[in-house]
């Protein structure tokens, strides 16, 4: 049988397993890259503006992600509660991408405009003072530690690398809104939580 000689021979066999599991890969994989479901922006996406783009570094660098996803997946149960399941197009400007795996707050993805800002501040600053069962911690330093600005054009230009369009313009602009040291980390934070998801409707 030459079915022995693969059998009896674990190089060969090993070989020819890496051979069937690329070939599906590549089927799965490659096609990604030309579906322009997953290349091209969805209408009206534009890259992070620089206050926004800061809010996202303290989302991250506060560990949000550990808690919370941004990605809405396609049932019923979750588009009911969250809206719009996530699309692809939504995401082609994130670097990296934020969508999470653990869920022990709500998704994220179109908390956009759900609530006021002012709500934001105050559960930001202890959640327990609107949600009164939330075990979400609290976040009292963003209130003092100011945004100084003086990385993000820095920041813009590594995205740029990477295929975020920002222009020179963009870039010579980003440390404006920083100027006087008015802009507060909550302000940024609140300010990305605010324009999350907006550009596919919601269910509510
Ligand atoms: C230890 C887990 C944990 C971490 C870390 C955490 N959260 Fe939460 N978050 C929760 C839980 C639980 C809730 C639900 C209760 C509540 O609303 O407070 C929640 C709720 C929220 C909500 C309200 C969502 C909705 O649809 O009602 C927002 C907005 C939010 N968190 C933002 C943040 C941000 C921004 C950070 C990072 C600065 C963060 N969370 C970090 C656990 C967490």
């Amino acid at each position: 049988m030459k079915h022995d000689i693969i059998e009896k021979n674990i190089g060969l066999m090993i070989l020819l397993i890496l051979v069937a599991i690329s070939f599906g890969g590549l089927a799965q994989i490659v096609p990604l890259f030309f579906s322009t479901e997953t290349t091209q922006p969805i209408d009206g996406l534009k890259p992070y503006p620089p206050v926004a783009l800061e809010g996202r570094d303290i989302y991250i660098r506060e560990g949000c992600t550990v808690c919370h996803t941004q990605m809405i997946r396609p049932f019923r149960a979750e588009t009911e509660r969250y809206g719009h399941y996530s699309v692809a197009s939504e995401g082609v400007y994130e670097h990296p991408f934020l969508w999470g795996s653990k869920r022990t707050g709500p998704d994220l993805a179109r908390v956009g405009k759900r609530y006021s800002d002012d709500w934001h501040r105050a559960h930001l600053y202890n959640p327990r003072d609107v949600v009164p069962e939330s075990n979400m911690p609290a976040f009292p330093w963003l209130f003092e530690n100011v945004v100084t600005g003086e990385h993000t054009a820095d920041k813009m230009r590594a995205l740029r690398a990477v295929g975020v369009p920002y222009t020179d313009e963009d870039i010579a602009n980003a440390a404006k809104p920083f100027e006087g040291g008015k802009v507060k980390e909550v302000d940024a934070l609140v300010t990305y939580l605010q324009q999350l998801g907006l550009l596919l409707k919601q269910n509510r």
